[in-house]
């Protein structure tokens, strides 16, 4: 297969950033599609270690292109701070290309994310504050700002016109102070020069990389269950992080979508509010947390955590259409004497194995237990499945076999090298 797709099987945070980049040494392009900077990807390389949030995690292959897609929405600052540190350290930054479709964020939906969140109170998402989900809204209201905007004539008139209105909302709705419009403009004409070698129509570049025989990797952001329409509504983000999404957010066709690699972290964390079937938040779930250094890569917030919960991965599974599943951070779950996977919910009277929509029925569920014995031996330098406990080993195939897809790479650390491939994948 020439494409695949790697996407987030949980509420975002598995690894994709180490996969992307681990197989990225063999991909010709790499494509993000969605979300924005909200993402936070960590790449480890020897002793080097790189947050990337909205620059694709191929960038550390001199080779391969890196591709922000139309799906995307685009922080000009966030992008420039992003490329000035990867120069800074040496990483060239010259393969990198933003879709002239891509929407634009602007500081108006930074401060809007902000007010909105601090308006719904108790009930707040937790958002990251980066503008994604204001963005979004206007994308879909119409009234967005492209790419291709910012390179045409009539940039500061269309800023203008839409700083107005959006004052107005500030000002009425929230009862915030107006946002200063001249030094938004002055701030966003400043930016057009350095955006403009960036921007392409990059739906015509992956598609040509195909008909060329490219090897190309769809680089998923946050996760499934964050995924506006499948995820826990209304604790989710605001496009659709699964496989499909890559068929709107790259420009290319569905039918071209090979490989679905689901990232799965061997616990599961969430960041942000909402309901969390197996979460612990006993002594387990801090030395999870602890062993795990589970706090967030954007935000810096500690992350909730909980054991595997496999009634969402398996709905994540079917959702994506995944074709395997890598396991990630099982190095973290060392030193436990029992492992539990969660493979159905007690609701009432009833055992639920499909993910329900109602945030009330899920906020109700308990999750079902079985439980494995666990291991104490350091899994961080095993290079081969058979060198793994027999217990890690019986814990994936126990994961497998529930959610019914097989698990081809297991990660035990942060660092390339920390990769067992069962069976490749791309
Ligand atoms: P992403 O958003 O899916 O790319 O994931 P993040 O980078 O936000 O969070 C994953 C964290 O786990 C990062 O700090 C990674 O360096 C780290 N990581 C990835 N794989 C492993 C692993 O197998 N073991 C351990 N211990 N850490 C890992
Ligand atoms: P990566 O790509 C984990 C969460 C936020 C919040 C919700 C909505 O690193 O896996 P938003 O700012 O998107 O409107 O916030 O989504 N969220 C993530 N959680 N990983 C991410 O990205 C996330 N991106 C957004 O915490 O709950
Ligand atoms: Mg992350």
């Amino acid at each position: 297969m020439t494409t695949a797709v790697i996407v987030g099987a949980q509420w975002g945070d598995e690894g994709k950033g180490k996969m992307i980049d681990y197989l990225a040494q063999r991909a010709d392009m790499v494509v993000r599609g969605q979300g924005g900077n909200n993402a936070g990807h960590t790449v480890v390389v020897g002793d080097e270690k790189y947050a990337l949030h909205l620059i694709p995690s191929g960038v550390l292959y001199e080779e391969t292109v890196n591709i922000i897609g139309n799906g995307v929405v685009v922080d000009p600052k966030g992008f420039l701070q992003e490329i000035d540190g990867l120069k800074a350290r040496g990483v060239k930054t010259d393969r990198i290309f933003i879709s002239d479709r891509a929407h634009l964020i602007m500081p108006y939906h930074r401060v809007i994310d902000a007010l909105s969140e601090e308006k719904r109170g108790e009930k707040k998402i937790g958002t990251t504050k980066k503008g994604i989900g204001p963005c979004y809204m206007d994308k879909v209201e119409r009234t967005g700002i492209r790419m291709t905007d910012l390179l045409e004539e009539d940039f500061e008139a269309l800023m203008r016109a839409r700083i107005q209105d959006k004052n107005e909302i500030i000002e009425k709705l929230y009862g915030a102070e107006k946002l200063n419009e001249d030094l938004i403009v002055e701030e966003y004409l400043g930016y057009v020069e350095r955006i403009r070698p960036f921007v392409r129509d990059t739906g015509v570049m992956v598609h040509q990389g195909l008909l060329e025989g490219k090897k190309v990797l769809l680089e998923g952001a946050q996760g499934t269950l964050l995924d506006v329409d499948y995820g826990t509504y209304p604790y989710v983000t605001s496009s659709h992080p699964i496989s499909g999404g890559f068929a709107i957010g790259s420009g290319i066709g569905p039918n071209r979508i090979g490989e679905v690699i689901g990232i799965a972290k061997a616990y599961t964390t969430r960041v942000g509010s909402g309901p969390f079937v197996t979460e612990l938040e006993d002594a387990i779930g801090e030395k999870i947390r602890e062993r795990g250094h589970e706090y967030g890569t954007t935000t810096g917030r500690p992350r909730r955590c909980g054991w595997f919960d496999a009634v969402m991965v398996s709905y994540s599974a079917r959702i994506n259409g995944m074709t395997s599943l890598s396991l990630m951070l099982l190095d973290v779950l060392s030193g436990f004497d029992e492992i539990k996977i969660c493979t159905g919910y007690a609701y009432e009277d009833q055992v639920i194995r499909d993910f329900p929509a109602s945030l009330k029925v899920l906020a109700a569920c308990r999750p079902i237990y079985e439980t494995l014995p666990g291991w104490h031996e350091d899994l961080s330098g095993i290079r081969d499945y058979d060198g793994l406990p027999l217990n890690a080993r019986n814990y994936i195939q126990k994961i497998e076999k529930t959610v019914g897809i097989p698990v081809k790479v297991v990660s035990i650390g942060p660092k390339r090298s920390q990769t067992i491939v069962i069976d490749e994948i791309f």
